[in-house]
Protein backbone atom coordinates (compact mmCIF):
# COMPACT_ATOMS: atom_id res chain seq x y z
CA UNK A 1 0.00 0.00 0.00
CA UNK A 2 1.59 3.56 -1.01
CA UNK A 3 1.79 5.59 2.24
CA UNK A 4 -0.95 8.49 2.50
CA UNK A 5 0.12 11.87 1.62
CA UNK A 6 -0.29 14.04 4.83
CA UNK A 7 -0.15 17.97 5.62
CA UNK A 8 0.86 19.37 9.07
CA UNK A 9 -0.51 23.12 9.53
CA UNK A 10 0.84 24.97 12.47
CA UNK A 11 -1.61 27.70 13.33
CA UNK A 12 -1.13 31.20 15.26
CA UNK A 13 -4.15 33.33 16.51
CA UNK A 14 -3.85 36.49 18.36
CA UNK A 15 -6.97 38.41 17.38
CA UNK A 16 -8.26 39.41 20.57
CA UNK A 17 -7.82 38.02 24.48
CA UNK A 18 -6.40 34.25 23.88
CA UNK A 19 -3.10 33.59 22.56
CA UNK A 20 -3.86 30.33 20.72
CA UNK A 21 -1.74 28.00 18.68
CA UNK A 22 -2.76 24.66 17.25
CA UNK A 23 -1.13 21.70 15.09
CA UNK A 24 -3.44 20.30 12.62
CA UNK A 25 -2.33 17.18 10.30
CA UNK A 26 -4.23 16.57 7.41
CA UNK A 27 -4.78 13.52 5.62
CA UNK A 28 -6.07 12.16 1.78
CA UNK A 29 -7.39 15.11 -0.80
CA UNK A 30 -9.05 18.09 -1.08
CA UNK A 31 -12.33 16.10 -1.95
CA UNK A 32 -12.34 14.32 1.26
CA UNK A 33 -9.59 15.57 3.85
CA UNK A 34 -8.97 13.62 6.97
CA UNK A 35 -8.81 15.96 9.96
CA UNK A 36 -6.58 15.57 13.18
CA UNK A 37 -6.12 17.96 16.08
CA UNK A 38 -2.97 17.38 17.12
CA UNK A 39 -2.56 20.26 19.54
CA UNK A 40 -5.11 23.27 20.19
CA UNK A 41 -2.91 25.35 23.44
CA UNK A 42 -5.28 28.47 24.28
CA UNK A 43 -4.10 30.73 26.63
CA UNK A 44 -6.56 33.15 28.07
CA UNK A 45 -6.28 36.61 29.27
CA UNK A 46 -9.33 37.27 31.45
CA UNK A 47 -7.66 37.61 34.56
CA UNK A 48 -5.69 40.42 33.03
CA UNK A 49 -8.81 42.67 31.54
CA UNK A 50 -11.14 41.59 34.25
CA UNK A 51 -10.76 44.66 35.81
CA UNK A 52 -11.04 46.80 33.37
CA UNK A 53 -14.46 45.33 32.04
CA UNK A 54 -12.94 44.63 28.50
CA UNK A 55 -10.30 43.66 26.44
CA UNK A 56 -7.62 46.47 26.57
CA UNK A 57 -5.32 46.50 22.90
CA UNK A 58 -1.96 47.05 24.29
CA UNK A 59 -2.42 45.22 27.21
CA UNK A 60 -3.38 42.11 24.80
CA UNK A 61 -0.65 42.69 23.02
CA UNK A 62 1.53 42.64 25.57
CA UNK A 63 0.03 39.33 27.09
CA UNK A 64 0.22 38.07 23.31
CA UNK A 65 4.54 38.95 23.67
CA UNK A 66 4.80 37.38 27.01
CA UNK A 67 2.95 33.62 25.80
CA UNK A 68 3.67 33.40 22.23
CA UNK A 69 6.84 31.29 22.63
CA UNK A 70 5.88 29.06 25.76
CA UNK A 71 2.04 28.37 23.87
CA UNK A 72 4.16 27.39 21.02
CA UNK A 73 6.81 24.95 22.91
CA UNK A 74 3.62 23.61 24.29
CA UNK A 75 1.91 23.39 21.03
CA UNK A 76 4.89 21.46 19.54
CA UNK A 77 5.47 18.87 22.60
CA UNK A 78 1.47 18.20 22.97
CA UNK A 79 1.39 17.32 18.88
CA UNK A 80 4.64 14.95 19.49
CA UNK A 81 6.68 17.08 16.44
CA UNK A 82 10.32 17.14 17.11
CA UNK A 83 11.98 20.28 18.90
CA UNK A 84 15.55 19.26 18.90
CA UNK A 85 18.20 21.63 18.75
CA UNK A 86 19.54 23.17 15.29
CA UNK A 87 23.39 22.69 14.95
CA UNK A 88 22.88 25.64 11.86
CA UNK A 89 22.01 28.58 13.64
CA UNK A 90 19.89 31.62 11.49
CA UNK A 91 21.77 34.81 11.77
CA UNK A 92 19.94 36.72 14.37
CA UNK A 93 19.69 39.75 12.47
CA UNK A 94 16.35 39.36 10.32
CA UNK A 95 14.73 37.75 13.04
CA UNK A 96 15.47 41.21 15.29
CA UNK A 97 14.15 43.10 12.45
CA UNK A 98 10.88 40.96 11.82
CA UNK A 99 10.17 41.48 15.67
CA UNK A 100 11.81 45.45 15.88
CA UNK A 101 8.49 46.28 17.20
CA UNK A 102 7.93 43.56 20.03
CA UNK A 103 11.00 43.40 22.42
CA UNK A 104 9.85 41.20 25.14
CA UNK A 105 8.81 38.40 22.35
CA UNK A 106 12.06 38.82 20.54
CA UNK A 107 14.23 38.06 23.63
CA UNK A 108 12.24 35.15 24.17
CA UNK A 109 12.38 33.81 20.50
CA UNK A 110 16.30 34.56 20.43
CA UNK A 111 16.56 32.46 23.33
CA UNK A 112 14.49 29.95 22.76
CA UNK A 113 13.27 29.40 19.52
CA UNK A 114 16.41 30.53 17.33
CA UNK A 115 18.48 27.10 18.51
CA UNK A 116 15.69 24.91 17.48
CA UNK A 117 15.64 22.38 14.17
CA UNK A 118 12.50 22.95 11.96
CA UNK A 119 9.78 21.01 12.93
CA UNK A 120 8.40 18.76 10.33
CA UNK A 121 5.33 21.10 9.45
CA UNK A 122 4.24 22.24 6.30
CA UNK A 123 3.19 25.52 6.65
CA UNK A 124 2.39 28.04 8.75
CA UNK A 125 -1.11 30.10 9.08
CA UNK A 126 -1.68 33.57 10.79
CA UNK A 127 -4.91 34.76 11.84
CA UNK A 128 -4.58 38.26 9.96
CA UNK A 129 -8.25 39.82 10.69
CA UNK A 130 -10.80 41.06 11.99
CA UNK A 131 -9.62 41.74 15.32
CA UNK A 132 -7.39 44.29 17.31
CA UNK A 133 -4.73 45.73 15.15
CA UNK A 134 -1.66 45.78 17.85
CA UNK A 135 -2.81 41.99 19.20
CA UNK A 136 -2.79 40.87 15.29
CA UNK A 137 0.75 42.28 14.57
CA UNK A 138 2.02 40.35 17.44
CA UNK A 139 0.80 37.01 15.53
CA UNK A 140 2.08 38.02 12.39
CA UNK A 141 5.33 39.19 13.55
CA UNK A 142 6.11 36.00 15.10
CA UNK A 143 4.83 33.94 12.24
CA UNK A 144 7.10 35.85 9.51
CA UNK A 145 9.33 35.07 12.16
CA UNK A 146 8.65 31.78 12.46
CA UNK A 147 8.55 31.49 8.77
CA UNK A 148 12.10 32.72 7.63
CA UNK A 149 13.51 30.98 10.58
CA UNK A 150 11.87 27.45 9.29
CA UNK A 151 11.85 27.97 5.49
CA UNK A 152 8.34 27.85 5.60
CA UNK A 153 5.00 29.06 3.19
CA UNK A 154 2.46 31.47 5.82
CA UNK A 155 -0.73 31.23 4.78
CA UNK A 156 -2.98 34.79 6.41
CA UNK A 157 -6.35 33.83 7.45
CA UNK A 158 -9.66 35.61 8.33
CA UNK A 159 -10.63 35.48 11.97
CA UNK A 160 -14.19 34.97 10.57
CA UNK A 161 -13.45 32.28 8.57
CA UNK A 162 -12.01 30.36 11.57
CA UNK A 163 -15.45 30.70 13.02
CA UNK A 164 -16.51 29.48 10.14
CA UNK A 165 -15.32 26.01 10.22
CA UNK A 166 -15.53 25.61 14.12
CA UNK A 167 -18.55 24.45 13.74
CA UNK A 168 -17.09 21.57 11.33
CA UNK A 169 -14.49 20.13 13.99
CA UNK A 170 -15.76 17.05 15.45
CA UNK A 171 -13.74 15.82 17.97
CA UNK A 172 -10.16 14.69 17.68
CA UNK A 173 -10.29 13.63 14.22
CA UNK A 174 -13.35 14.36 11.77
CA UNK A 175 -13.86 14.54 8.01
CA UNK A 176 -16.22 17.27 6.45
CA UNK A 177 -16.44 15.77 3.39
CA UNK A 178 -20.66 15.40 3.25
CA UNK A 179 -20.85 19.27 3.76
CA UNK A 180 -24.76 20.02 2.13
CA UNK A 181 -24.07 23.58 0.07
CA UNK A 182 -25.58 26.18 0.16
CA UNK A 183 -25.24 27.05 4.24
CA UNK A 184 -26.46 29.85 6.45
CA UNK A 185 -24.24 30.64 9.21
CA UNK A 186 -24.70 33.32 11.85
CA UNK A 187 -20.92 34.16 13.32
CA UNK A 188 -21.86 35.87 17.15
CA UNK A 189 -19.25 37.15 18.96
CA UNK A 190 -17.97 39.83 20.98
CA UNK A 191 -16.78 41.95 17.91
CA UNK A 192 -19.65 40.23 15.27
CA UNK A 193 -22.93 39.83 14.82
CA UNK A 194 -23.88 38.39 10.91
CA UNK A 195 -25.65 36.22 8.86
CA UNK A 196 -23.77 35.01 5.85
CA UNK A 197 -24.89 32.93 2.85
CA UNK A 198 -22.00 30.29 2.38
CA UNK A 199 -22.87 29.12 -1.50
CA UNK A 200 -20.34 26.45 -1.85
CA UNK A 201 -17.06 26.10 0.14
CA UNK A 202 -15.49 29.69 0.59
CA UNK A 203 -17.85 31.73 -0.71
CA UNK A 204 -19.40 34.02 1.07
CA UNK A 205 -22.33 36.67 0.77
CA UNK A 206 -23.48 38.87 3.20
CA UNK A 207 -26.77 38.83 4.35
CA UNK A 208 -27.26 41.44 7.40
CA UNK A 209 -25.76 42.18 10.53
CA UNK A 210 -25.54 44.26 13.18
CA UNK A 211 -25.81 48.00 12.94
CA UNK A 212 -24.54 49.13 16.20
CA UNK A 213 -23.14 46.83 18.97
CA UNK A 214 -21.92 43.23 18.58
CA UNK A 215 -24.10 40.99 20.76
CA UNK A 216 -21.32 39.51 22.54
CA UNK A 217 -20.17 43.19 23.48
CA UNK A 218 -23.88 43.72 24.47
CA UNK A 219 -23.77 40.82 26.75
CA UNK A 220 -20.82 42.08 28.07
CA UNK A 221 -22.40 45.53 28.79
CA UNK A 222 -25.04 44.63 30.55
CA UNK A 223 -22.79 42.38 32.70
CA UNK A 224 -20.90 45.53 33.49
CA UNK A 225 -24.20 47.25 34.67
CA UNK A 226 -25.20 44.67 36.54
CA UNK A 227 -21.70 44.20 38.04
CA UNK A 228 -21.21 41.13 37.09
CA UNK A 229 -17.98 40.74 35.91
CA UNK A 230 -16.04 40.19 32.71
CA UNK A 231 -16.70 38.36 29.86
CA UNK A 232 -20.46 39.07 31.05
CA UNK A 233 -22.08 36.06 28.09
CA UNK A 234 -21.07 32.75 30.13
CA UNK A 235 -22.76 35.19 33.50
CA UNK A 236 -25.25 36.13 32.54
CA UNK A 237 -26.10 32.72 31.31
CA UNK A 238 -24.86 31.33 34.36
CA UNK A 239 -27.63 33.92 36.23
CA UNK A 240 -30.63 33.98 33.71
CA UNK A 241 -31.06 30.10 34.66
CA UNK A 242 -31.11 30.84 38.41
CA UNK A 243 -34.35 33.40 37.91
CA UNK A 244 -36.93 31.79 39.71
CA UNK A 245 -39.38 33.21 36.56
CA UNK A 246 -40.89 31.39 34.57
CA UNK A 247 -43.60 31.46 32.67
CA UNK A 248 -45.44 34.14 34.99
CA UNK A 249 -45.26 37.40 34.15
CA UNK A 250 -41.76 39.64 35.48
CA UNK A 251 -41.20 43.32 36.30
CA UNK A 252 -39.05 43.50 33.66
CA UNK A 253 -39.48 43.41 29.94
CA UNK A 254 -37.17 44.29 27.61
CA UNK A 255 -37.80 45.27 23.40
CA UNK A 256 -36.63 43.07 20.75
CA UNK A 257 -35.04 45.34 18.55
CA UNK A 258 -35.75 44.98 14.72
CA UNK A 259 -37.74 41.83 15.53
CA UNK A 260 -40.28 42.74 12.66
CA UNK A 261 -38.20 44.67 10.57
CA UNK A 262 -37.76 43.13 7.17
CA UNK A 263 -34.34 42.78 6.49
CA UNK A 264 -31.69 40.70 8.29
CA UNK A 265 -30.16 43.15 10.39
CA UNK A 266 -29.82 43.50 13.84
CA UNK A 267 -29.49 46.31 17.04
CA UNK A 268 -28.10 46.00 19.93
CA UNK A 269 -27.22 49.22 21.48
CA UNK A 270 -31.46 49.85 22.14
CA UNK A 271 -31.90 47.00 24.01
CA UNK A 272 -28.36 47.89 26.18
CA UNK A 273 -29.70 51.47 26.66
CA UNK A 274 -33.08 49.97 27.74
CA UNK A 275 -31.34 48.01 30.70
CA UNK A 276 -29.60 51.46 32.04
CA UNK A 277 -32.67 53.02 32.37
CA UNK A 278 -34.64 49.83 33.98
CA UNK A 279 -31.87 49.98 36.30
CA UNK A 280 -31.77 53.42 36.81
CA UNK A 281 -35.52 53.32 37.92
CA UNK A 282 -35.30 50.33 40.00
CA UNK A 283 -31.95 51.91 42.26
CA UNK A 284 -30.68 48.93 43.90
CA UNK A 285 -31.96 45.45 43.23
CA UNK A 286 -32.39 42.24 44.85
CA UNK A 287 -30.30 38.58 43.25
CA UNK A 288 -33.74 38.06 42.34
CA UNK A 289 -34.26 40.60 40.05
CA UNK A 290 -30.51 41.02 38.80
CA UNK A 291 -31.74 37.36 37.88
CA UNK A 292 -34.66 38.18 35.97
CA UNK A 293 -32.37 40.84 34.77
CA UNK A 294 -30.28 38.22 33.14
CA UNK A 295 -32.70 36.30 32.01
CA UNK A 296 -35.06 38.82 30.03
CA UNK A 297 -32.22 40.13 28.54
CA UNK A 298 -31.07 36.78 26.99
CA UNK A 299 -34.01 35.96 25.76
CA UNK A 300 -34.67 39.42 23.76
CA UNK A 301 -31.30 38.85 22.67
CA UNK A 302 -32.21 34.98 22.07
CA UNK A 303 -35.30 36.02 20.22
CA UNK A 304 -34.01 38.47 17.66
CA UNK A 305 -31.24 36.30 16.44
CA UNK A 306 -33.70 33.39 16.07
CA UNK A 307 -36.08 35.46 14.22
CA UNK A 308 -33.93 36.66 11.90
CA UNK A 309 -31.89 33.49 11.51
CA UNK A 310 -35.21 31.74 10.39
CA UNK A 311 -35.86 34.10 8.20
CA UNK A 312 -33.00 34.31 6.30
CA UNK A 313 -33.24 30.54 6.18
CA UNK A 314 -36.72 31.17 4.51
CA UNK A 315 -35.38 33.44 2.36
CA UNK A 316 -32.02 32.09 0.81
CA UNK A 317 -33.44 27.60 0.98
CA UNK A 318 -30.20 26.91 2.83
CA UNK A 319 -28.94 22.41 3.25
CA UNK A 320 -27.49 23.27 6.65
CA UNK A 321 -27.52 26.42 9.43
CA UNK A 322 -24.20 26.45 10.69
CA UNK A 323 -22.99 28.80 14.10
CA UNK A 324 -20.06 30.34 15.02
CA UNK A 325 -18.10 32.48 17.46
CA UNK A 326 -18.37 32.88 21.21
CA UNK A 327 -21.55 33.85 21.83
CA UNK A 328 -22.38 30.28 20.06
CA UNK A 329 -21.70 28.59 23.15
CA UNK A 330 -24.56 30.29 25.15
CA UNK A 331 -26.95 26.81 26.16
CA UNK A 332 -30.00 28.71 26.08
CA UNK A 333 -29.57 29.74 22.59
CA UNK A 334 -28.46 26.35 21.61
CA UNK A 335 -31.74 24.83 22.83
CA UNK A 336 -33.94 27.17 21.42
CA UNK A 337 -32.05 26.25 17.80
CA UNK A 338 -32.50 22.79 18.35
CA UNK A 339 -36.31 23.05 19.26
CA UNK A 340 -36.71 25.60 16.43
CA UNK A 341 -34.87 24.83 13.74
CA UNK A 342 -36.78 21.15 13.07
CA UNK A 343 -39.57 22.24 13.39
CA UNK A 344 -40.07 25.49 11.06
CA UNK A 345 -37.48 23.65 9.17
CA UNK A 346 -37.53 20.43 8.91
CA UNK A 347 -35.30 19.66 5.74
CA UNK A 348 -32.39 21.34 7.36
CA UNK A 349 -29.16 20.29 8.76
CA UNK A 350 -28.20 22.49 12.00
CA UNK A 351 -24.68 22.33 13.16
CA UNK A 352 -23.64 23.74 16.40
CA UNK A 353 -19.78 24.26 17.55
CA UNK A 354 -18.58 21.77 20.27
CA UNK A 355 -18.11 24.06 23.13
CA UNK A 356 -14.74 24.22 23.54
CA UNK A 357 -13.94 25.74 20.08
CA UNK A 358 -16.81 28.34 20.17
CA UNK A 359 -14.11 30.88 21.57
CA UNK A 360 -11.28 31.83 19.85
CA UNK A 361 -8.85 29.10 18.72
CA UNK A 362 -6.32 28.37 16.79
CA UNK A 363 -7.54 24.96 15.71
CA UNK A 364 -10.41 26.80 13.82
CA UNK A 365 -8.08 29.03 11.87
CA UNK A 366 -5.69 25.64 10.70
CA UNK A 367 -8.65 24.14 9.25
CA UNK A 368 -9.65 27.54 7.39
CA UNK A 369 -5.97 27.54 6.12
CA UNK A 370 -6.02 23.98 5.21
CA UNK A 371 -8.59 25.20 2.27
CA UNK A 372 -6.91 28.31 2.06
CA UNK A 373 -3.39 26.86 0.95
CA UNK A 374 -2.89 28.82 -2.53
CA UNK A 375 -2.54 31.88 -0.46
CA UNK A 376 0.71 30.87 0.17
CA UNK A 377 1.61 32.67 -3.26
CA UNK A 378 1.67 35.60 -1.34
CA UNK A 379 4.57 36.91 -0.32
CA UNK A 380 4.86 36.16 3.25
CA UNK A 381 6.42 40.04 4.34
CA UNK A 382 3.32 41.67 2.79
CA UNK A 383 0.76 40.23 5.10
CA UNK A 384 -0.64 43.26 7.37
CA UNK A 385 -2.83 43.63 10.47
CA UNK A 386 -6.57 44.48 9.02
CA UNK A 387 -8.67 45.20 11.99
CA UNK A 388 -12.01 45.39 9.95
CA UNK A 389 -11.27 42.56 7.25
CA UNK A 390 -14.61 41.20 6.23
CA UNK A 391 -15.65 37.93 5.02
O1 LIG B 1 -15.45 34.64 19.53
P1 LIG B 1 -15.02 35.19 20.83
O2 LIG B 1 -14.33 34.29 21.81
O3 LIG B 1 -14.10 36.44 20.64
C1 LIG B 1 -14.32 37.39 19.63
O4 LIG B 1 -13.88 37.12 18.48
O5 LIG B 1 -15.00 38.39 19.96
O6 LIG B 1 -16.35 35.81 21.53
C2 LIG B 1 -16.31 36.43 22.80
C3 LIG B 1 -17.71 36.86 23.19
C4 LIG B 1 -17.75 37.71 24.46
O7 LIG B 1 -18.51 38.87 24.21
C5 LIG B 1 -18.42 36.80 25.48
O8 LIG B 1 -19.17 37.49 26.46
C6 LIG B 1 -19.33 35.97 24.58
O9 LIG B 1 -18.54 35.71 23.44
N1 LIG B 1 -19.74 34.71 25.21
C7 LIG B 1 -21.03 34.41 25.50
C8 LIG B 1 -21.01 33.15 26.16
N2 LIG B 1 -19.71 32.73 26.23
C9 LIG B 1 -18.94 33.69 25.63
N3 LIG B 1 -22.18 35.09 25.30
C10 LIG B 1 -23.32 34.54 25.71
N4 LIG B 1 -23.37 33.35 26.36
C11 LIG B 1 -22.27 32.63 26.60
N5 LIG B 1 -22.34 31.46 27.23
ZN1 LIG C 1 -13.71 35.30 17.54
Amino acid sequence: MPQQKSKIILAIETSCDETSIAVLKVMGDKKEPHFEILSNIVSSQITVHAPWGGVVPNLAKREHERNLVPVLLRALKEAKLEISNSKLLISKKNITSILEREAELREQFLKNILPLAAPKIDAIAVTHGPGLEPALWVGINFAKALAHLWQKPLIPVNHMEGHVFSALIRGKEFSISNLQFPMLALLISGGHTELVLIKKLLQYKYLGGTRDDAVGEAFDKVAKMLGLGYPGGPLISKFATQSKILNQKSEIILPRPMLHSPDLDFSFSGLKTSVLYKLKELGKISVATRNAFCKEFENAAIDVLVVKTIRAAEKFKPKTIILGGGVSANSALRDRLLETVPQKLPEVKLILPEIKYTGDNAAMIAVAAYFNLKKTKKSAARITAQGTLSL
